[in-house]
């Protein structure tokens, strides 16, 4: 694959999409490139007051598109529920969820609902927002969702005995646990989607290496370290360029997983990577669907 950037977007004219965590970062510029292509874009974020900065600077790129806040703390299953409820109330259609938003090696620390933080932001609260949207999705003709996962996949395990850290917590095992868990879960809902017969289509990707606020949380040694050992950081425009890539492109099928295209997956331009077995095992996706449906109250109405 050649070179895909934001200039290959055909027209999104009519679409409505959702971007989580669009104040900043990859979920910045994924909301400001389908905006710049015409959807109309909904910038899920923390706070309102970040959601408008980032409507404000949107809109001062110029572009055909349409913009809309809406308040989304995915570390609160009743907020994600309210909040879901609230769009549908106010949308016909969903054509594109881009489960984006993420957390990285915080000081241990849990959701509002007791769930270790990073894997009750960035796995169970996606699980419970697409959920909420899937009735919605699902009345959409060619709706996708976009789950974005991190190479950091490579290196998770799921410790379904230990998902509120009842008895140890380790910031980057948390955080790779929760980035395999949106591997999984993305291959899992596909799979449900075409035994029900469904026709959305769930993709998972992940934007590289790349210079933007989720480092918030690591010390400069260990910042300067795993910059070392990377090499050089991808500005998020172009970490932005798989998660639209899957948001858009006509050759996109369910199930799969797309990447930055160098060896390794820190850099470069939009291209299908093979999941690696343990994303692909469906007796744990099974396993973490089963945990999720439980945990959240979330039966996906297939
Ligand atoms: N940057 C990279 O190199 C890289 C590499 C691999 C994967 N990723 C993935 O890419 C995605 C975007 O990350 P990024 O690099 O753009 O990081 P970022 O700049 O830190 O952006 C993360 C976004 O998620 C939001 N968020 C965090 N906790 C939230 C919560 N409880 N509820 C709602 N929103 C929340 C943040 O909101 P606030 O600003 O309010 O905190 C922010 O909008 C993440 O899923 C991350 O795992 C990034």
């Amino acid at each position: 694959m050649t070179m895909w950037t934001k200039k290959n977007i055909g027209d999104q004219t009519g679409k409505t999409a959702i971007v989580t965590g669009a104040n900043t970062g990859i979920g910045f510029e994924t909301a400001l490139a389908l905006y710049e292509a015409g959807a109309h874009v909904v910038l899920a974020c923390r706070n309102e007051r970040n959601a408008q900065d980032a409507a404000a600077r949107i809109q001062a790129q110029g572009g055909k598109g349409g913009l809309e806040t809406a308040v989304l703390n995915l570390a609160n299953l009743h907020a994600i529920g309210a909040l879901a409820e609230t769009f549908i109330q106010k949308h016909e259609k969903l054509d594109i969820l881009i489960n984006n938003a993420g957390v990285m090696t915080p000081p241990a620390s849990k959701t509002d609902d007791g769930v270790e933080l990073q894997f009750g932001v960035n796995f169970l609260g996606h699980y419970a927002l697409t959920g909420h949207l899937y009735p919605l999705l699902n009345a959409t003709p060619g709706a996708r969702i976009v789950t974005v996962s991190s190479m950091a996949y490579l290196h998770g395990a799921i410790d379904f005995a230990n998902l509120r850290s009842e008895q140890s917590y380790d910031a980057f095992r948390e955080y790779a646990q929760s980035k395999l868990a949106n591997v999984l879960f993305a291959v899992e809902l596909q799979r449900r989607i075409e035994a029900a017969g469904d026709q959305v289509i769930s993709v998972a990707a992940q934007p590289g290496a790349n210079n933007t606020d989720l480092s918030r949380f690591m010390n400069e040694a260990d910042y300067n370290a795993a910059v070392a050992r990377i090499g050089q950081l991808m500005d998020p425009w172009q970490g932005a360029l798989p998660s639209l890539y899957a948001a858009v492109a006509d050759e996109v099928q369910g199930g799969e997983f797309y990447s930055p295209d160098e060896p390794g997956g820190y850099r470069g331009y939009p291209a299908k990577l093979a999941i690696e077995p343990h994303g692909m095992d469906r007796n744990v996706a099974a396993r973490l669907w089963e945990w999720a449906e439980n945990e959240s109250g979330i039966r996906y109405a297939f």
